[in-house]
């Protein structure tokens, strides 16, 4: 008998990432094998996001196509996670009832259940997450939900409310991990500040990093996303100490007006963040920051936007990840607020925010030209190796040697506002 292919598509945040390659273990300890495509797979999951419409839409527009292709190949089945799934599966099954199975982000066990179902495959043990097909680099998330509400988002609706994972858990799956070669883990959280405060004894992510610092074989630990009401000193000052954190802060902005990081219900303001800021730059003088901003919030004023401008030019961030407001329903913003920004002006306000940002992060990166940065090789592409440095900036060189996994010492040689380009020295 022919072993069952399984494809997995993917799309929304690192966390879906690490889930899909979660679900993909679970899959392969059950006798599925991975299919070259999705046209040539037995059982097909779509891992989703809705964050924005532009997502949702996507979602809907596989949705639609999968519903073409098991009318030509009844035999396919359709498993759909990720934060499209709501907590009313029986209205999803009604609308969609091409799909065998709906199951809530990390409802493992209703996957379990699903694949147990199937007769044909009896499931075997099952390996700690992420061990099968390791990479470099691996996505670990250590507390799932979010208990912030910031009021355009619609994430807490999705994944619920926070729960973290116990320290010895995680620190096991890591050392499980770099067993099978990974070197470099990203810590993973709606709001990663707020991890173990629902644990009894109440661990920080601090004490998490010392815990994880100590791992022989593991070469770099990184952490996202941080939310700047929660980030304490005792977090910048660890990371400042321990040696396998990276010099690198995500830390989301959203915008630059107080009026307007009330109404998302931030509970901070630029004042505030700017201390934050000028406290993790005090503390580690190397960091490189990336954030997040939202354009075309309801109400936003052009001088309002100005104030985001304005901001982000002062802070100077290595990394602007930037959206158009996008009305998500169910969310207080979407019932307090009118979509009112025009979509032109959203366009034109994140054209904005792209043309600035370019140029920011050009200037930040022609800085490193000529001088040495230690890269964490993660692949190969079009002949170079290629990895980023501690401050996570992306870096390509030639190399003749195999040095996937290892630490390599580069000179910059051309620097854009993407990546940078250079010769290996060690
Ligand atoms: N927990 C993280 C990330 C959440 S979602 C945080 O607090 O930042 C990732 C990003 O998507 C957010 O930072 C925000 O910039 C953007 N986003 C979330 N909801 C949005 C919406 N309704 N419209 C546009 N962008 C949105
Ligand atoms: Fe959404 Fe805010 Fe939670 Fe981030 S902190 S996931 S933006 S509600
Ligand atoms: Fe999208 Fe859910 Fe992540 S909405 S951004 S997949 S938490």
């Amino acid at each position: 008998m022919n072993m069952p292919n399984y494809f997995i598509w993917t799309i929304g945040c690192q966390m879906n990432k690490a889930e899909s390659q979660k679900v993909a273990d679970f899959l392969e300890n059950s006798g599925y094998q991975p299919a070259d495509s999705m046209q040539k797979a037995d059982l097909v999951i779509i891992n989703t996001c809705v964050v924005r419409q532009s997502a949702e839409t996507k979602v809907l527009g596989m949705l639609g196509y999968l519903k073409g292709m098991k009318n030509h190949q009844p035999d396919l089945s359709i498993l759909v996670t990720g934060c499209f799934v709501d907590s009313n599966i029986k209205q999803l099954q009604k609308n969609f009832p091409h799909v065998d199975l709906f199951f809530r982000p990390s409802g493992y066990s209703e996957l379990l259940s699903w694949l147990d179902s199937q007769t044909a495959h009896v499931p075997k043990q099952i390996k700690p997450a992420s061990v099968q097909n390791p990479h470099v680099t691996a996505f670990v998330p250590i507390v799932q939900g979010c208990n912030n509400f910031c009021s355009y988002c619609i994430v807490p609706y999705r994944r619920g409310r926070e729960k973290s994972r116990q320290i010895d858990e995680v620190v096991c799956e890591v050392t499980g991990l770099t067993k099978h070669g990974v070197k470099e883990v990203t810590l993973l959280g709606q709001n990663v500040n707020s991890y173990g405060k629902d644990l009894p004894s109440q661990p920080s992510l601090g004490d998490l990093l010392v815990n994880l610092n100590g791992i022989s074989g593991l070469l770099r630990i990184r952490f996202l996303t941080n939310h700047p009401k929660d980030m304490s000193q005792q977090l910048i000052e660890s990371v400042a100490c321990l040696d396998k954190v990276c010099r690198h802060i995500n830390l989301p902005l959203q915008a630059g007006s107080d009026h307007i990081l009330k109404a998302m219900r931030r509970d901070y303001t630029l004042e505030q963040y700017r201390q934050l800021v000028a406290s993790i730059r005090k503390y580690i003088p190397d960091v490189a920051l990336s954030t997040d901003i939202i354009v075309g919030f309801p109400d936003e004023s052009q001088e309002q936007f100005e104030q985001t401008l304005a901001a982000l030019k002062d802070i100077r961030f290595d990394t602007v990840h930037v959206a158009a407001y996008s009305l998500r329903s169910g969310t207080t913003a979407s019932r307090e607020y009118e979509d009112n920004t025009p979509p032109e002006i959203k366009k034109e306000r994140l054209n904005k925010v792209e043309e600035v940002q370019t140029e920011i992060a050009a200037e930040i990166n022609a800085e490193l030209n000529g001088k040495s940065v230690q890269v964490l090789v993660e692949g190969k592409k079009d002949g170079k190796c290629y990895g980023r440095t501690r401050s996570n900036k992306l870096v390509f060189f030639k190399s003749h040697e195999n040095c996937l996994g290892r630490l390599v010492d580069v000179t910059i040689l051309k620097t854009s506002p993407w990546s940078l380009q250079g010769h290996p020295t060690s």
